[in-house]
């Protein structure tokens, strides 16, 4: 089954509560929260106090998706705020302290997943595919809404679909950056059940449209 999670960086923060509740309204699946520290991406957003006020109120699942510098320091106060998936970089860690996040977001019931940017190689989350819920493609620099989706990044899809399919087939694919109603069929042809959309949701007035229309493209077979 094919997942929209809108991105509430293209909300408005002002009125995030009301925002989260016309998505959930609008039938999304995820509600997708893109946490940003000014290093890892250049750009800051919100941490965990906007998480645990979102957790007050809404029932929806938080995927959080870190954007941050040595995550690990951070994901057990991301998972006790009411995250209900921690997501962060394989880039931003060394190899014993992912494991030791993943070990601390699991241990805390949650599920975990991975994210990686364009430039990095699926193959990078080889070592730990078979403990994850969900692996996340970037098809955009993270940092910013409203990029333009990266074509480049659909045979990566594509091979991390069979990656997943040998080693751990329950394990989500998500897409996050620049996808709308065009893309949405390349993304979900490539491998991808889960796709992120900032603007294509948060910038639409109505938002039940454009959760209809991202839905009504992913189950299009594209033409090539
Ligand atoms: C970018 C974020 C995305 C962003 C997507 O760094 O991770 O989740 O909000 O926004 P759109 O869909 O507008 O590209
Ligand atoms: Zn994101």
């Amino acid at each position: 089954m094919i997942k929209i999670a809108p991105s509430i960086l293209s909300a408005d923060f002002g009125r995030l509560a009301a925002e989260v509740g016309e998505a959930k309204a609008a039938g999304a699946d995820y509600i997708h929260v893109d946490v940003m520290d000014g290093l890892f991406v250049p750009n800051i957003s919100i941490g965990i106090p906007v998480v645990k006020s979102l957790r007050g109120e809404t029932d929806m699942f938080l995927d959080v998706h870190l954007m941050i510098d040595r995550p690990h320091r951070y994901v057990g106060a991301f998972c006790d705020a009411g995250a209900d998936l921690v997501c962060f970089h394989a880039e931003a860690d060394e190899p014993q302290d992912i494991l030791a996040a993943i070990d601390e977001i699991k241990g805390r019931g949650k599920k975990c997943a991975l994210a990686i940017k364009p430039k990095t190689p699926a193959t990078v989350l080889l070592p730990y595919i078979a403990q994850l819920d969900m692996a996340l493609v970037m098809t955009v620099e993270p940092g910013f809404g409203g990029q333009s989706f990266m074509a480049g990044q659909l045979p990566k899809i594509r091979g991390l679909r069979a990656l997943v399919e040998q080693m751990n087939p329950a394990c989500e694919i998500e897409v996050d950056g620049g996808i709308d109603p065009s893309m949405a069929p390349l993304v979900v042809d490539a491998g991808a059940n889960v796709l992120v959309a900032g603007s294509a949701v948060f910038g639409k007035a109505d938002r039940a449209a454009a959760v209809e229309a991202l839905r009504m493209a992913a189950a299009v077979k594209p033409d090539f």
